[in-house]
């Protein structure tokens, strides 16, 4: 029997102008994780997938081509010119779904390398993070490939569309905040209305799209010199411009407000937004006060992470 995980994510600076090839800044969070148990299973009963928290069990043989879960199983089989395997494939996760956190890429990811440990073969963080992206196309239609990037590498990156990844020194650690708005809002529709709304009027969302790059630009500064006030403003601007394209949500405000008002250095939207959760940055001594100021203004979950 073999296991292997993957880290949930989330964005600090980027989403969605990241599409149209400007920089994004995503963090794994490790405090969440897609777990991945494989198991050899009877000759000929081939590959079968267990997904209980889903209410799935999904023979691969069997699934739809754009299935994600089973083509994540074809695409590793594949790479490895592997043709027949028998086994079970059980999947366990702590990361919400559809909320910005990056649970489909973590459980793709966990199940390549469990699967690759199975088979005896290493895989490395660049190869996984291809075989990953193919599948968020599957979950994303357009994807920037920051999740499977991050989640992969299971590093701080500095993402730009199609561009070697980049890491970055953090000088001193970020202590954020991820609160769920308990809205499940999936990726995909989300990125498909804004491709449309960027289609019917390209000048305006393409202003908008260079803005939130110059901002990840200084974000990227701001956290290599250890400046979190910076950081905190730049993630505001951030938040204010993901208003303007239109991805921002009655929940969201409430939740980025109350952050705010309760002394964050920042708060904004993390994700496609419209609902999932919200990121914001606040101090060692803020950080408990501002979680409860949170679930008093009706987050679902707070999550607690110190990024290093
Ligand atoms: C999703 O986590 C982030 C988006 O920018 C989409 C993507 O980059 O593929 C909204």
């Amino acid at each position: 029997m073999t296991t292997a995980s993957a880290p949930g994510k989330i964005i600090l600076v980027g989403e969605h102008a990241v599409v149209y090839g400007r920089p994004a800044i995503a963090v794994p969070i490790t405090k969440v994780k897609a777990t991945v148990t494989v198991e050899e299973a009877a000759r000929g009963a081939g590959c079968v997938i267990v997904a209980s928290d889903l209410g799935r069990t999904i023979r691969v043989a069997e699934a739809a081509p754009d299935d994600p879960l089973a083509a994540i199983v074809r695409l590793t089989l594949a790479h490895f010119r592997v043709q027949d395997l028998d086994a079970t494939i059980t999947i366990k996760s702590t990361i919400p779904i559809a909320s910005g956190m990056g649970s489909g890429a973590a459980v793709s990811t966990a199940i390549a390398r469990a699967l690759a440990a199975h088979l005896g073969f290493t895989l490395n963080n660049d190869v996984l993070s291809g075989l990953v992206f193919e599948t968020e196309k599957l979950y994303h239609g357009t994807p920037s490939g920051v999740d499977n990037t991050v989640i992969a590498h299971a590093r701080p990156v500095f993402f730009v569309r199609n561009r070697l990844i980049e890491n970055f020194a953090v000088k001193s650690p970020l202590h954020l905040l991820i609160a769920d708005t308990g809205i499940s809002s999936p990726t995909k529709a989300t990125v498909a209305d804004v491709r449309k709304a960027w289609e019917a009027d390209q000048e305006k969302y393409d202003a908008w799209f260079r803005q939130i790059g110059q901002i990840a630009l200084m974000a990227r500064a701001a956290i290599i010199a250890g400046e979190h006030s910076a950081l905190g403003s730049l993630m505001d601007g951030n938040q204010w411009l993901l208003e303007q394209v239109g991805v921002s949500s009655p929940e969201i405000d409430c939740l980025v407000q109350a952050a705010r008002r309760g002394g964050a250095l920042g708060a904004k939207l993390s994700g496609a937004g419209r609902g999932g959760n919200i990121v914001t940055l606040t101090t060692e001594q803020t950080q408990d006060g501002i979680a409860d100021i949170l679930r008093d203004a009706g987050a679902k979950s707070v999550i607690a992470a110190t990024i290093t």
